[in-house]
């Protein structure tokens, strides 16, 4: 799989991407990752990418030509274009699992207040958020949205039963709580049945534990 993200801050992009099972599937092959400067495909001498919104408003717009040009410079049969914007559907696990399907993928980063719609319309095959508030930029939205899918990939983690089994975990249900040693830790105990080494207790307890941390964490998840 290829990655290429498209923003004003490569370095921002790249960071969060450069280090642990990111570092290692890169460097296995599985994923090429590259951050571009959008600047790069600015025509002018002072490398401009925005300009005020047309009818007045707000800060500032990107441009549509430096975006057309850095995707059609990047683009292939078979690459899809994703915005990284708070006004896109919210990313989930089942979105990240889709995409991990891809061969090339094109994350374009916003800035300011937005990119000219000509770009979503014309250029943009989806329009993600990573959730329901506004960063300055999308570069480390594209960062969360990369990470999510590069796990995914076969390979990508360590011990390879960490993702099939989450793929048959309920996705209206938060996990269970987890315990490790010491037993007792300042006078708070692992539960007692988690100790038990009766299977079919400790599959049950999960379950009834799953279901109300989801309705306290959770209740908008449903199905509980
Ligand atoms: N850019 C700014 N905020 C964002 C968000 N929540 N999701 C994706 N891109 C963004």
């Amino acid at each position: 799989m290829k990655i290429d993200i498209i923003t004003l801050f490569p370095d921002m992009a790249l960071a969060p991407l450069s280090d642990s099972i990111m570092k290692r599937a890169q460097a296995a092959g599985l994923v090429e990752i590259q951050a571009h400067n959008l600047r790069d495909w600015a025509t002018d001498k002072r490398r401009t990418v925005d300009d005020a919104p047309c009818g007045g408003g707000q800060g500032m717009v990107l441009m549509p030509g430096p975006l057309f040009a850095a995707v059609e410079e990047l683009k292939t049969p078979h690459s899809k274009v994703i915005l990284m914007t708070p006004q896109g559907t919210v990313f989930q696990q089942a979105t990240a699992r889709e995409l991990s399907e891809e061969t090339h993928l094109i994350l374009l980063c916003g800035h300011y207040e937005g990119v000219d719609h000509r770009v979503i319309e014309q250029l943009v095959d989806l329009e993600l958020s990573i959730g329901d508030y506004v960063l300055t930029n999308g570069a480390i939205a594209a960062a969360v949205v990369t990470d999510a899918i590069v796990r995914l990939l076969p390979g990508a983690l360590g011990d390879a039963r960490s993702s099939v089994e989450e793929s048959f975990t309920d996705p209206h249900l938060l996990e269970a709580p987890v315990y490790t040693k010491p037993n007792s830790f300042r006078g708070h105990d692992v539960p007692a049945v988690l100790l038990s080494g009766d299977h079919k207790k400790i599959l049950e307890w999960k379950s009834h534990a799953a279901k109300q941390r989801t309705q306290e964490n959770r209740p908008d998840l449903g199905e509980c």
